[in-house]
């Protein structure tokens, strides 16, 4: 069976069909989604029926995965194992959490424009999410091309914004959705990372911008200036033109680059449908700050 990519925008995302991701792959094929990833930032895998241990193997031959953080408290059950991130509605027993579960709060910050990780002081490099259940209306997930974007942007911007490192913090996306209410203990598990604004993409060698709502202001600047600007970029780079909405079906699993995309979940009616979606995540190789040879000065 050859693999079939089907673009679904020029340069952006592609749909991938001819594989059955439940067996290993050859060599020649992991050789053609490399390449596929390079130029597409959103891959489409389409009809698979995947075990757990079938998605993490899939993952793996991109690299080592992230441990999924939870919602960084032990005193609820994790439904998945740890290497899978529940991006679900649903509690350990499948079934739809009360509108006050603490999980249903902290997965909201997913409908803020982010990428996977960039809290930890290595980010990362790919996220895969496999649709088990979708909602018949709403709960499509959206990408914003960063490369795209950062080519759009006036010579002037480029320039004011080359070298530039943000710190980024979970707790920041978090409390724009209204929730901080985390312990003196959880915030410290997590301490605020620096990462670099514009980066080369390793795969094709482009540079792109490197945003989350997890970036709350800018290294050595004025922090609302900072702030400011953050939210400026953010808003350039998910216009209209750059963003692919992906709808799911069944089987999907959508794999993406975290190194330069954003991407947010979008609302659907989750105390009425069941939406079961889990990620595997692929580390990145180093913090960007080092993948970009900057030196930062206490
Ligand atoms: C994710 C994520 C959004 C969605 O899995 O990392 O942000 O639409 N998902 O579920
Ligand atoms: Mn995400």
């Amino acid at each position: 069976m050859p693999i079939v990519i089907n673009p679904i925008t020029e340069t952006f995302a592609a749909e991938v069909g001819g594989l059955d991701l439940r067996r290993p792959l050859e060599p020649g094929e992991l050789q053609v989604i490399e390449d596929a990833f390079k130029r597409f930032s959103v891959l489409v895998f389409v009809e698979q029926e995947l075990s757990d241990q079938q998605q993490v193997d899939f993952s793996l031959n991109f690299g080592p995965l992230e441990t999924a953080m939870g919602n960084i408290r032990t005193d609820t059950k994790q439904r998945l194992r740890p290497d899978l991130a529940d991006v679900s509605n649903l509690d350990e027993n499948n079934e739809l959490l009360k509108p006050d579960d603490r999980r249903r709060m902290f997965n909201l910050g997913n409908q803020l424009w982010h990428t996977d990780s960039s809290f930890k002081r290595t980010p990362a490099k790919a996220s895969l999410l496999y649709a088990k259940a979708v909602p018949p209306i709403g709960g499509c997930t959206e990408f914003a091309d960063l490369r795209a974007a950062y080519d759009a942007l006036p010579e002037e911007m480029k320039r004011r914004i080359e070298g530039l490192v943000a710190e980024h913090s979970i707790f920041t996306s978090r409390a724009k959705t209204g929730y901080a209410n985390f312990s003196q203990e959880e915030r410290e598990q997590l301490p605020p990372v620096p990462q670099v604004v514009v980066r080369t993409h390793p795969g094709s060698k482009r540079k792109t911008l490197y945003l989350a709502s997890h970036a709350g202001h800018i290294l050595g600047m004025d922090a609302e200036a900072g702030r400011q600007l953050l939210a400026d970029l953010i808003a350039h780079a998910t216009q209209r033109q750059f963003v692919y909405t992906h709808r799911w079906r069944v089987g999907d699993l959508v794999m993406w680059d975290d190194r330069c995309t954003m991407h947010r979940g979008r609302p659907f009616d989750d105390l009425k449908y069941r939406r079961s979606v889990q990620r595997s995540t692929v580390a990145d190789v180093a913090p960007t700050v080092e993948q970009e040879g900057i030196r930062l000065v206490a």
